[in-house]
């Protein structure tokens, strides 16, 4: 009697259907030569029997077998392994002529200055982030079970096919309300354009924008990526400098006087990455420019729902009157950045382009992800969470500063951020910072950060959302050991 029992093994408590687990067996013993074509697989009831299956999952099991050319099915003689195989084995691929380019790559992009990080294999280091939320609290299960039930349902069906390219209708029309009662934002579903995240935002509307040897302006230190899409889409950049009240706007009017600026970068909310929030008072003198000097702000609002003092002030795009500003929000921290859905708003015309911009590359977004995070927005699911999050990360951020304020007061300053998830830290000696990601990485420790900050600014941006109390301790404890 052939061993079924013990060939064709699964188990009940994995996630994947036990019929796709018999399949995959079967398909296993194929492989591995227990079963050859042309044998004749027992019943259904009889197989069921011997592995202690309904009979319907085993029927299931074989049909898979079956769609997919493993087995044969006769009226009246019964299941057979077949005799015109899939592919048996995977052969190993020598000289593909995918290993070695004949010429050069066309276009360049210029690297990022991050460390080689997100190369690296972190099973043996623990990440320092630069402000990323703690996936340990998102929502996940949560936000799938809206996946799971749109998919079982056959309303749902058209979100299986080709769809909107700026994205679900449904999230569009939820945004408008959300952005309206959360950032004052008065706008129409028709300006609302779904990405992937926040960084495709920004890529479509720059690259929509920009000719080139246009100017943008961006901030130094400032999100440097940024700088590579202007640079990538022919535009120049030129830098204006940030002090305790956000972005220099005195500097942003003398740019402009010399040179053709079509658009200027900025997380008003909390600055990327020195985390300063920019004063009403500049808020409004960079309104003013944009209308006197004719450019588009970009406003990168990448952590608005993230406040703990006081209530957060309004985005630009609140007071968009005259079409100047084009909001970008996204779902990665206050949800995770595995959550590729994000969003700008923008006047007609960058719709128009953008549109055009995004079917070169993606045909559209994520349409049932996109009307999941809908329903999680309009159930309610979103501010509960939300609410849960900023306390704990309250707590993270106030035990963080009180942990460098207590250790490395002598040896660095900072001022306490009032929302987002990172702390600006500026070292008092230069050296002592340029060696600190190489000697944390000895002690299993991978802070992630760009060079500059440190070349230029003594400067390091830490995230302390994602470590809980005992990992920041312990965190604190190594950086000390190394900086005493
Ligand atoms: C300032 C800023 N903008 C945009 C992004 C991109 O975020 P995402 O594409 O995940 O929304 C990041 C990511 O860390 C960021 O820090």
């Amino acid at each position: 009697m052939f061993p079924w029992k013990s060939i064709l093994k699964f188990s009940r408590e994995s996630t994947k259907p036990i019929y796709l687990q018999l399949a995959d067996a079967i398909i296993k013993s194929i492989h591995e030569g227990h079963l050859f074509p042309g044998q004749k697989l027992p019943g259904a009831r009889v197989l069921g029997d011997l592995l202690n299956l309904n009979r319907k999952t085993v029927t299931a099991a074989l049909e898979e077998l079956s769609s997919q050319g493993w087995v044969e099915s006769y009226e009246w003689k019964g299941t057979f392994v077949s005799n015109k195989l899939p592919e048996l084995k995977y052969k190993p691929l020598h000289n593909t002529g995918f290993r070695e380019a004949v010429g050069e790559t066309g276009r360049k992009v210029n690297k990022f200055r991050f460390l080689e990080s997100l190369y690296l294999d972190y099973t043996n280091v623990r990440l320092i982030d630069d402000g990323v939320p703690d996936v340990r609290l998102s929502p996940l299960d949560t936000l799938y079970a809206y996946h799971r039930s749109i998919l079982s349902k056959n309303a749902f069906s058209a979100l299986l096919k080709y769809n909107h390219i700026e994205g679900d209708l449904d999230l569009r029309m939820t945004l408008t309300s959300y952005l309206h009662t959360t950032r004052g934002i008065v706008t129409d579903h028709q300006n609302i354009f779904i990405t992937r995240g926040s960084q495709m935002a920004i890529y479509i509307t720059v690259t929509a924008l920009l000719k080139k040897g246009d100017y943008c302006i961006t901030s130094l230190p400032g999100y440097q990526i940024v700088d590579n899409i202007i640079n990538h889409s022919g535009g120049k950049v030129a830098h204006v400098a940030v002090d305790n009240e956000g972005i220099d706007v005195g500097e942003v009017d003398e740019i402009c006087k010399k040179k053709k600026v079509r658009l200027l970068y900025i997380t008003p909310h909390h600055h990327y990455p020195t985390t300063v929030r920019l004063s009403p008072k500049r808020r409004i003198e960079l309104l003013q420019l944009a209308i006197k000097h004719n450019f588009y702000i970009l406003e990168d609002d990448y952590d608005y729902d993230l406040h703990y003092d006081n209530s957060p002030l309004l985005p630009l795009a609140s007071l968009n009157k005259d079409g100047r500003v084009i909001y970008i929000g996204s779902f990665s921290k206050c949800l995770s950045p595995s959550v590729r859905v994000g969003y700008f708003v923008a006047p007609k015309e960058i719709m128009e382009a953008a549109n055009k911009l995004r079917r070169i590359i993606d045909r559209q977004g994520d349409p049932l992800l996109e009307r999941a995070v809908s329903e999680f927005i309009k159930s309610g699911d979103l501010d509960r969470h939300l609410k849960k999050t900023v306390r704990i990360y309250k707590h993270r951020r106030d035990y963080f500063c009180a942990l460098l304020q207590s250790n490395f007061s002598e040896y660095l300053s900072f001022i306490q951020p009032e929302g987002g998830m990172s702390v600006w830290l500026v070292f008092k000696n230069a050296e002592m910072l340029k060696n600190l990601p190489d000697k944390l990485l000895k002690q299993g420790y991978l802070l992630e950060t760009d060079n500059i900050f440190i070349e230029r600014f003594n400067g390091v941006r830490i995230g302390f959302a994602s470590l809980n109390d005992v990992e920041m301790d312990k965190f604190i404890e190594t950086v000390k050991h190394i900086l005493d």
